[in-house]
């Protein structure tokens, strides 16, 4: 029999953070949102992590779904998001270190987009944005605890709560005629349920060091604007594509960020389903998917 587990969240009110929630419910966790841990004070940060640990009743795991997401305020907020994507996750992994397995997400936005082919865990990274230079320096820093620990790479949530591609495109379908969308970024559309799912696994395995976990597949953002019109019953041809610099952003965003799930599934890891297949279920679960017509109409 597999031993008990005792979970922390972090970021419990995030995208991830509530989905973690959802699919460790009946297990003993504690979710704790910024109110709670804010992974800008270091003293509590490690005072929390202390007291859950001597709380534990299980092998203590900690899922960190804490970050500084802003990707374009982190711009001229670099000093915040280097605290909370780069030093907090290394105070984590040496709470941990010795006393409990540690697992970290990480971001596309380590790379610099340039690529042709699918991102290998061990590719140069080459961040363009402070979001990507502090959440690369969080991967480094936990990797330097040397501690139980494993980092996980996504790209491209949604889910079907908060603030996300797929929920602004449901509501611009109901304000506008047409929407224009850029159809020069490439990526793998990652349902956050999906992400948690495969956290949990990749928690529960022994597996360590760095990992990619999306979705499969790719697309536009152009080509997943059209995917939610579609199943949720409207003209995809109301979705125009334009380009990236048509919308000049703060950021500098990734042209490629599809990741190479390799050392996921060498790692006895089931494969994330295809995005579009996932789309459709959150969609479903937002009650916004198109029922398919009645066989034989
Ligand atoms: N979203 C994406 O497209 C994407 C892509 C690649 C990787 N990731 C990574 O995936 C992970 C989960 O992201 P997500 O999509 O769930 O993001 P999210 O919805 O923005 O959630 C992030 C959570 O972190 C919390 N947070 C921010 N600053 C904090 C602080 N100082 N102390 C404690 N908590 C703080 C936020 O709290 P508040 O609600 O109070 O702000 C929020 O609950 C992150 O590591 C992120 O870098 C996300």
């Amino acid at each position: 029999m597999s031993e008990p587990l005792s979970w922390l969240v972090t970021g419990a009110t995030g995208q991830l953070g509530t989905d973690l929630q959802a699919v460790l419910a009946g297990e003993d966790v504690t979710a704790l949102g910024r109110a709670e841990l804010d992974l800008t004070d270091e003293t509590q940060v490690r005072s929390a992590v202390r007291r859950w640990l001597e709380g534990a009743s299980g092998r203590p795991v900690l899922v960190n779904a804490a970050a500084y997401t802003a990707v374009d305020a982190a711009e001229t907020d670099e000093a915040t998001a280097e605290v909370v994507n780069g030093a907090a996750p290394g105070w984590l992994a040496q709470e941990l270190a010795g006393r409990g397995r540690l697992v970290h997400v990480s971001t596309d936005y380590v790379f610099d987009g340039t690529a042709t082919r699918p991102y290998a865990v061990d590719d140069d990274p080459a961040p363009r944005t402070a979001y990507g230079r502090t959440k690369l320096a969080g991967e480094r820093a936990v990797a330097a605890a040397g501690g139980d620990a494993v980092v996980v790479r996504t790209a491209w949530v949604y889910a079907a709560h908060g603030s996300n591609f797929v929920r602004t495109m449901l509501r611009l379908e109901a304000e506008r005629d047409t929407v224009s969308v850029v159809a020069d970024q490439t990526g793998s559309p990652t349902w956050s349920a999906d992400l948690a799912r495969g956290l949990v696994q990749a928690a529960a395995s022994g597996v360590t060091g760095l990992l990619h976990a999306t979705n499969s597949g790719a697309t536009t953002w152009h080509g997943l604007a059209r995917a939610v019109f579609e199943l949720s019953g409207a003209d995809q041809e109301r979705v125009l594509p334009t380009t990236t610099d048509a919308f000049p952003r703060p950021a500098h965003r990734p042209a490629y960020s599809v990741l190479d799930p390799a050392s996921w599934t060498a790692a006895g890891l089931p494969a994330l389903p295809p995005w579009q297949e996932s789309l459709r279920a959150c969609l479903a679960d937002l009650g916004a998917l198109l029922p398919d017509p009645p066989v034989g109409s």
